[in-house]
């Protein structure tokens, strides 16, 4: 078969409507445990809208996490295509899906992932750090956050 640029990728993208921000389309992945395969996703197809809310549910052991973490761009899929905002993702690299990460999706942890030592201040502002924003400017846009949902008065706290 003839190679594909990218741009031929770009137009074999499954979504007709405009408005959608994922489309996910047969995504699989597999867990390699060494004498064994796990198939945590076989084949599993979304497509999901601007301002669209949606809960991915199902039983313990579904998949998921597994899901969440590639629509998250925090892992990448055995076999399956991912378009976050028009953009083939699944096909990126780690450099490149940190970029995403820092610009294009956000991922609220169960956890929350916080740095222990560092105040809700810093920790605001740690995205801005690494997409080069100024200091003045991502002081102030921390601060205009924390104020936003009431945390102006605990912004030198740390998150204990
Ligand atoms: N890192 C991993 N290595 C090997 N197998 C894994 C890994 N992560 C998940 N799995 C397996 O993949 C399958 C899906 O797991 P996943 O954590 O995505 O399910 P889940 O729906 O989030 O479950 P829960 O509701 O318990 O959080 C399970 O069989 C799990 O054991
Ligand atoms: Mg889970």
């Amino acid at each position: 078969m003839a190679a594909t640029t990218s741009n031929e990728v770009m137009e074999q993208k499954p979504h007709l409507s405009t408005g959608d921000v994922i489309v996910v389309e047969n995504l699989w992945r597999t867990y390699d445990m060494g004498s064994e395969q796990v198939h945590a996703l076989r084949g599993v197809s979304l497509n999901i809208k601007h301002n669209e809310y949606v809960a991915i549910m199902g039983p313990s052991g579904s998949g998921k996490s597994t899901l969440m973490n590639l629509i998250g761009c925090l892992d990448t899929p055995t076999q399956g295509r991912y378009w976050l905002n028009d953009q083939l993702v699944s096909e990126l690299n780690d450099d490149e899906l940190a970029r995403i990460r820092n610009k294009e999706i956000g991922f609220v942890f169960q956890t929350f992932n916080l740095l222990a030592r560092a105040s809700s201040l810093h920790n605001v502002e740690l995205p801005l750090i690494y997409n080069g924003t100024p200091a003045a400017a991502r002081m102030e846009r921390a601060i205009e956050s924390l104020t936003n949902v009431g945390l102006a008065d605990r912004m030198h706290h740390k998150p204990n």
